[in-house]
C-alpha cells in the first residue's frame, strides 16, 4: 500500500515560489486540515531552512529520541548525497516526533554510520536517487505512514508528481507576479516533453483565506 501524498506550497499567481513573501503564519496553519503521518521534506528545503542553525555537539544521543506516545508527524528526509548533518537542531524544533532518512545505494557509508550513532532510522530505496514508490511503500507498512505531506519546492514535488505519486495538490496563491525565466516553479520536470505528460486535476476546495490569497486544492487525476 501506498500513502496518501498531498503537495502544499504556497505560490505567485504565475506559479512561482522563488521571490515570495508570504504568511509562515497562515500557510503551516492550514496543514491540520490533512492530519499528516510524516512531513516530507526536500533535502534542499531543510537545508535552506536550517542553514543559520548551528548544530549542539555536545547534546546526548538519547535526547532525539522519538517518544512511542508522542502524536506529531514523523519528518522523512531524502537525502541520497548525506547532506543532511544537523539532526540534532531539526529535532529540537517542536513540530516532529522524530525522523528518517530516505537513501540510496550511492549514499555514503559514512552517513549511514552517521545516522546510526545518533539513532535515526534510514530506509535504502534505489541506485542513484530515491525510488519512492519502493520507499513510500515501506513507510507504509514499516511505520504506518498512511498521510504524507511535501515540503519541499519544485524538484521532489516534481519528481513524485511525474511519478504517479501524488494524491493532492494545494496551492496557496499569494498576489504577486514573480516573473523571469527560472524554473523555480512548483512543478519542475525536465523530462516532460510534449502534452502527453500533462497532469490533470479536479478541483476539489476553493477558500478565499484572506482579502488577497486564494486556497485550491485539486485531486490528481490518474
Ligand atoms: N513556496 C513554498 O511553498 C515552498 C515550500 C518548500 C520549499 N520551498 C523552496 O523551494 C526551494 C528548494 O526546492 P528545490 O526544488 O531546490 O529542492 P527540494 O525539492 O527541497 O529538494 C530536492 C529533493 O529532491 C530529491 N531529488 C532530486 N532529484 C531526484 C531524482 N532524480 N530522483 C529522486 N529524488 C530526487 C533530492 O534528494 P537527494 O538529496 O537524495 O538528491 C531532494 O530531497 C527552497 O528555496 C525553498 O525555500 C518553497
Amino acid at each position: 500500500m501506498l500513502p496518501r501524498v498531498i503537495i502544499h506550497n504556497a505560490v505567485s499567481a504565475d506559479g512561482r515560489i522563488d521571490w515570495l513573501t508570504f504568511d509562515l503564519g497562515l500557510f503551516y496553519g492550514l496543514v491540520s486540515r490533512w492530519n499528516e503521518d510524516a512531513t516530507l521534506g526536500g533535502s534542499d528545503t531543510l537545508l535552506k531552512g536550517f542553514e543559520e542553525l548551528v548544530e549542539d555537539q555536545n547534546e546526548t544521543q538519547e535526547e532525539i529520541q522519538a517518544d512511542p506516545n508522542d502524536k506529531r508527524p514523523l519528518l522523512v528526509v531524502p537525502d541520497s548525497g548525506g547532506r543532511v548533518r544537523k539532526w540534532r537542531t531539526i529535532l529540537r524544533q517542536p513540530y516532529w516526533r522524530g525522523a528518517i532518512v530516505l537513501c540510496s545505494e550511492k549514499t555514503p557509508k559514512e552517513y549511514l554510520d552517521y545516522l546510526n550513532g545518533i539513532k535515526i532510522n534510514y530506509i535504502k530505496a534505489g541506485k542513484e536517487h530515491v525510488d519512492f514508490k519502493t520507499a513510500l511503500e515501506r513507510l507504509y507498512e514499516e511505520y504506518g505512514i498512511k498521510t504524507i505531506r511535501l515540503d519541499s519546492g519544485g524538484t521532489l514535488n516534481g519528481v513524485l508528481l511525474r511519478e504517479g505519486l501524488v494524491d493532492e495538490v494545494s496551492l496557496l496563491i499569494n498576489p504577486s507576479l514573480v516573473g523571469g525565466t527560472s524554473p523555480n516553479s512548483f512543478f519542475r520536470a525536465s523530462d516532460l516533453t510534449s502534452y502527453e505528460g500533462v497532469i490533470k486535476l479536479q478541483l476539489l476546495n476553493l477558500e478565499k483565506v484572506t482579502d488577497d490569497i486564494v486556497w485550491l486544492i485539486y485531486k490528481v487525476l490518474k
